[in-house]
């Protein structure tokens, strides 16, 4: 049985420097309001992932009123719930991911943020993908007044042949 889940965020911006995204520092002259360290684009697959196994959301895991929360790493939030879908049964298949973003270029980016979700999620790189887009100038995003990200994923059982 393979299940697929659909992740969505968006974060503020604001000026100042290091824009976390997929757990890359990417120099920047903005960076991305929130809660945790506003990592836009793991907030998008830790909802995915939980949205695919139906174990939740990241806010129901890791709410915003508990002061546990402020500043949280989103790498740690992103395995906390991958480690939750291998205990329920599943393996992840494939991950592929969408950050709407006017600047920076992502592009020059690729490799390294495949490679950190990869590792956080103990899946292969080649089985994360990762575009970008700009607002086209146009909206929030357009207007770097915010940067998005989406993620679907899909997942199967890990006990399939047994
Ligand atoms: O050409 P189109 O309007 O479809 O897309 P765009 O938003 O203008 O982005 C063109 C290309 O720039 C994308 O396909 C990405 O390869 C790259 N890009 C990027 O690296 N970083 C961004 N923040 C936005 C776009
Ligand atoms: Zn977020």
């Amino acid at each position: 049985m393979a299940r697929i889940g659909l992740g969505h965020d968006l974060h503020r911006l604001e000026p100042g420097g290091g824009l976390v995204l997929g757990g890359v520092t990417i120099p920047h002259d903005r960076r991305a309001v929130g809660h945790s360290d506003a990592d836009v684009l793991l907030h998008a697959v830790t909802d995915a992932l939980l949205g695919a196994a139906g174990l939740g959301d990241i806010g129901e895991l890791f709410p915003d009123t508990d002061p546990a929360n402020r500043g949280r790493d989103s790498a740690g939030m992103l395995a906390e719930a991958a480690r939750r879908l291998a205990a329920a049964g599943w393996r992840i298949v494939n991950l592929d991911c969408v950050i709407f973003a006017q600047r920076p270029k992502i592009l020059p980016h690729r490799t390294a943020i495949r490679r950190r979700i990869a590792g956080i999620l103990h899946v292969d790189e080649e089985a994360v993908w990762l575009k970008a887009k700009t607002g086209e100038g146009v909206g929030p995003v357009g207007a770097e007044e915010a940067i998005a990200a989406e993620c679907v994923v899909l997942i199967e059982r890990s006990d399939r042949d047994e």
